[in-house]
């Protein structure tokens, strides 16, 4: 078994994606530090999901929230977040709340000691002294990764969880994504052969990036990716889908695909990512928005997703159409955060045996 500790970061940076997700591992196989979509196979997604509908049936009655709050009441959580969010924000406190944890914040650097000139690492690797748990939102790409590696080579390493980094990665939210659509399916097949079409700024959005990548675990997923030419996916993730053998096409006909799809995932313009200033509204995104008339080209059993905010790509009309999930999508978000958080704690089988005993 490869462990952190066995590299140096030039040499760790430098493995092959299967050999990091193993380093990032605990025993179990179940990730220490979540870092990538790459490190769920199809058994911890579906353990994951169905930890979350576990946790989800025992919080209803108050037993059930004393027990949950039990489990990980010895624990605290940091939840850094350097970069705006709302969703993402609340359902990880709202996760570390149902298990017990305390949890500390921060959300602006400028009020840390970074802006004394402290360096992101020296500032994290102080939290680990105080915390059980990190996680983890930044602008910058491989942060997270950087400091799951300074923290095993520490005395004391704490998982982190990647919440969102930088133009790249979004595991958590990937995670809500399967879980919905597993959810959506699990009475009518399942979610092998479908047809997702991932709609918007495929180019900036980490949501589909980490997204596509977990839908490689069900065979024969057909991927659609429609965007403005300037928007297109990164090749990086047509070339991942081409090595799993998982079909794709790239379009800018979002008409054309609606027919076809089983699950429609829309993302907002991410124009906080414009070089130069307004170059985001020069683009005609007017072909990539949901309203009643594209609701009707949908098949009746389809779903339509988005990881939010939204702008105006979904018409607010839309929410009352029950193939509308972006508002259960909030919810299960929680859920399956709580379910990857007491994964990385070990508590899973505690969790099992409550819920056969007393559900
Ligand atoms: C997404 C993100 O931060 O990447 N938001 C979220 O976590 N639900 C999507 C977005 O900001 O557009």
């Amino acid at each position: 078994m490869k462990r952190l500790t066995d590299y140096t970061w030039p040499e760790y940076e430098a493995l092959p994606m299967a050999d990091k997700v193993e380093c990032l591992a605990r025993p179990d196989g179940m990730p220490f530090h979540t870092l990538f979509a790459q490190q769920f196979d199809r058994a911890r997604l579906d353990r994951l999901c169905g930890l979350a509908t576990e946790i989800r049936s025992i919080a209803k009655s108050r037993a059930g929230m004393e027990f949950l709050q039990g489990l990980l009441f010895h624990k605290r959580a940091m939840i850094y977040f350097t970069q705006p969010s709302s969703r993402t924000f609340l359902s990880f406190l709202s996760a570390c709340q149902i298990l017990g944890l305390r949890t500390g914040e921060v959300r602006d650097a400028s009020v840390s000691s970074e802006f004394k000139g402290e360096s992101r690492e020296d500032s994290i690797r102080t939290f680990s002294s105080y915390f059980d748990l990190i996680v983890m939102r930044t602008q910058e790409k491989g942060l997270a990764e950087r400091m799951a590696w300074a923290l095993s080579q520490s005395r004391r390493p704490v998982p982190i969880l990647n919440a969102g980094s930088g133009k790249d990665q979004h595991p958590t939210q990937a995670l809500l994504d399967v879980y919905t659509l597993q959810r959506s399916f699990e009475r009518r097949g399942g979610l092998r052969g479908r047809t997702i079409v991932y709609v918007g700024d495929l180019a900036r959005g980490r949501t589909v990036r980490s997204l596509s990548n977990l839908l490689t675990n069900w065979e024969g997923v057909r991927h659609v990716f429609v965007a403005p030419p300037q928007l297109r996916i990164g090749d990086d993730i047509l070339e991942m889908l081409r090595s799993r053998g998982q079909a794709f096409e790239v379009s800018s006909d979002m008409a054309a695909w609606l027919p076809e799809a089983d699950a429609v995932y829309m993302t907002r313009i991410q124009d906080e990512w414009d070089e130069s200033r307004g170059e985001s509204a020069r683009i005609d995104t007017s072909r990539f928005k949901i309203g009643l008339r594209e609701m009707a080209l949908m098949k009746p059993g389809a779903i339509l997703m988005h990881p939010l905010p939204r702008r105006d790509e979904i018409a607010p009309e839309v929410d009352a159409d029950p193939r509308a999930m972006y508002w259960r999508q909030v919810r299960n978000g929680m859920w399956i955060r709580c379910a990857l958080i007491a994964a990385t704690f070990d508590c899973g089988s505690r969790i099992d045996h409550y819920f056969r005993d007393n559900l």
